[in-house]
């Protein structure tokens, strides 16, 4: 167990000195992807440039040879004749004897090898395996969430919205082998049938230098059916395959004899989160209402919030208008350059978790401008207003950033355990969520068990209770969820008041 323990610390340091020093955010930095997009252009100029290489050599050796037939066609009939003259006998023995060592020599020498460094030397500052697969995830997470079929996605189409981007066979191809990676196979069938109606006939054999023939796409294909059971369809499918027609039958029996084991290791993601994050959601006609609320501070009389009443039990609030765009412009600046994967603590350890596939830090930051202070005094305040509690002066705030595809899986901001955070300070009594721009596509804050869905809009927070205002203990109908972004990226910040805080403004009726 412990040694279980120490192995996952070492696996985690090794991973943040990666992360840190050499590995970009690909998914989730903008930065990232226009530095991958520049280098793709650079390589495929020195790709260009091998092929002139080697283009170069071709027409070379295409002269040679042109050169070399010249005495032959000369003597085509006319053999015996030819090689009587003494001047056609000597250029014989000569070429012979000197000029195909030479061109051994020239065949040998290598061709581009200053562009194939190049590459070499690039490779290292490409995305990784992880990075892949996460990519991919994100894709099934967008589908799966928002119910797309994958004919309307590689079409561009995402909850209803028409992109001007389609996906290439090799995309589409990439996308099923991970469907039927984890046992989805009606997925990875739909994905193949849009990979073989991509597949451009005048491509082939780059797609086979890129790792894909049709070959390759039919035996996923007939596996795919033969786990559905359709037995004749997969025989169809090897039979129109001139290269596997003739073993057909001994592949399907084949198959059949070992049926595949799935390793599912796809986001789990329940049926009401996905109903949720979908644009064809409507909420229930709310009897709740809108006020302006002027209770919490002194303040608020002269400049009374606008609240939104979202769920009394457990109590859900949403104001608008908070904060200024000055400010919100100023909090995106000073967080940007220190964004960094965030983690998800569990237990006592905070790791890097693909549960939540986001670009995170905190809040102010020590050695901050001096002149940065007085944003987060106003911020503090700000969340003093909002929630009538006790918030510490220049409160710490985890602003996040999401990303392509990036969500929060349903998750509870209590703890209900005890662990370095809750210690001396008690559980998180509530939470602040604030908006910092539009995400007009995915985004949006979920709660699945009462139904609510809250949309990211800049100015925007979001605020609730996770522990009951009397008891003190945990709602579990706080589970809540960020929908997968899949247009643009989404800014958003959370702070957690704690129970402890609280002490001398709240009463504490603990049965225990
Ligand atoms: C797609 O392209 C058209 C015209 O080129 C443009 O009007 C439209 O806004 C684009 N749609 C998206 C979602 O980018
Ligand atoms: C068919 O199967 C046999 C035996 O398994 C193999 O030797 C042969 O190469 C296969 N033919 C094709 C076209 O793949
Ligand atoms: C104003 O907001 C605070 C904190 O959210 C809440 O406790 C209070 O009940 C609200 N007042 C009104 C009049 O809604
Ligand atoms: C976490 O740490 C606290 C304090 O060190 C300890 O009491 C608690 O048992 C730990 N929790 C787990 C799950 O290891
Ligand atoms: C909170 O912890 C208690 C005691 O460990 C457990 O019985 C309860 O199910 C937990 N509640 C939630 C919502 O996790």
């Amino acid at each position: 167990m412990s040694l279980l323990r120490s192995v996952h610390i070492f696996i985690f340091l090794l991973l943040s000195t990666i992360n840190g020093e050499y590995h970009k955010e690909f998914l989730i930095s903008e930065t990232a992807k226009m530095d991958l997009m520049q280098l793709d252009n650079e390589l495929i100029v020195n790709l260009e440039r091998y092929a002139e290489k080697v283009e170069d050599k071709v027409a070379k050796l295409q002269r040679i040879v042109k050169e070399l037939r010249q005495p032959l066609d000369a003597a085509k009939g006319i053999e015996e004749e030819y090689m009587g003259n003494p001047l056609h006998s000597f250029p014989l023995i000569r070429h012979m004897y000197q000029d195909w060592e030479i061109l051994e020599e020239f065949m040998k020498q290598p061709v581009g090898e200053e562009q194939i460094d190049f590459l070499k030397k690039k490779l290292p500052e490409l995305p990784w395996h992880a990075d892949a697969e996460e990519a991919s995830t994100a894709i099934f997470r967008m589908a799966e969430t928002y119910g797309m079929k994958p004919g309307e996605m590689a079409e561009g189409f995402i909850d209803n919205v028409r992109f001007n981007s389609t996906l290439s066979a090799l995309d589409c191809y990439e996308i099923a082998k991970m469907y039927f990676k984890w046992g989805y196979f009606k997925e990875a069938l739909q994905w193949l049938i849009n990979t073989k109606t991509r597949m451009k006939e005048e491509y082939s054999d780059v797609y086979e230098v890129l790792g894909m023939t049709r070959k390759d796409v039919a035996l996923l294909q007939a596996r795919c059916l033969i786990e559905l059971d359709l037995k004749d369809e997969a025989k169809d499918v090897l039979l129109e395959q001139p290269d596997l027609a003739e073993n057909a039958t001994n592949l399907i029996d084949k198959f059949l004899a070992r049926p595949y084991e799935a390793v599912d290791s796809s986001p789990s993601l329940s049926e009401d989160y996905k109903r949720l994050c979908r644009s064809s959601f409507l909420p229930r006609p709310s009897r709740l209402h809108c006020r302006y609320n002027t209770t919490t501070s002194p303040f608020l009389i002269l400049a009374p919030l606008k609240m939104e009443e979202i769920s009394l039990d457990p109590y859900i609030v949403l104001y608008h208008d908070i904060l200024p765009v000055k400010d919100i412009d100023q909090l995106i600046i000073l967080a940007e350059p220190r964004l960094k994967a965030s983690e998800v603590i569990k237990e006592n350890d905070s790791t890097v978790s693909s549960d939540r596939t986001a670009l995170g830090t905190f809040l102010p930051f020590e050695g901050m401008n001096p002149s940065d202070e007085p944003l987060f005094d106003r911020l503090t305040q700000r969340m003093r207003d909002i929630t009538g509690l006790k918030v510490e002066d220049r409160k710490h705030v985890n602003f996040i950033k999401y990303g392509f595809g990036a969500h929060y899986t349903s998750h509870y901001d209590f703890f209900n355990e005890s662990n370095l955070e809750t210690e001396g300070r008690g559980d998180r009594i509530a939470s602040v969520i604030f908006y910092l721009n539009d995400a007009p596509f995915g985004g949006a804050t979920v709660f699945p068990r009462l139904n609510i869905k809250v949309p990211a809009e800049r100015g925007k927070v979001l605020f609730f209770y996770n522990l009951n205002g009397e008891t003190h203990h945990v709602e579990p109908n706080t589970l809540h969820a960020a929908c997968p972004v899949f247009y643009g990226i989404k800014w958003a910040m959370a702070s957690w008041i704690h129970d402890w805080d609280q002490m001398f403004i709240q009463p504490i009726y603990r049965e225990e």
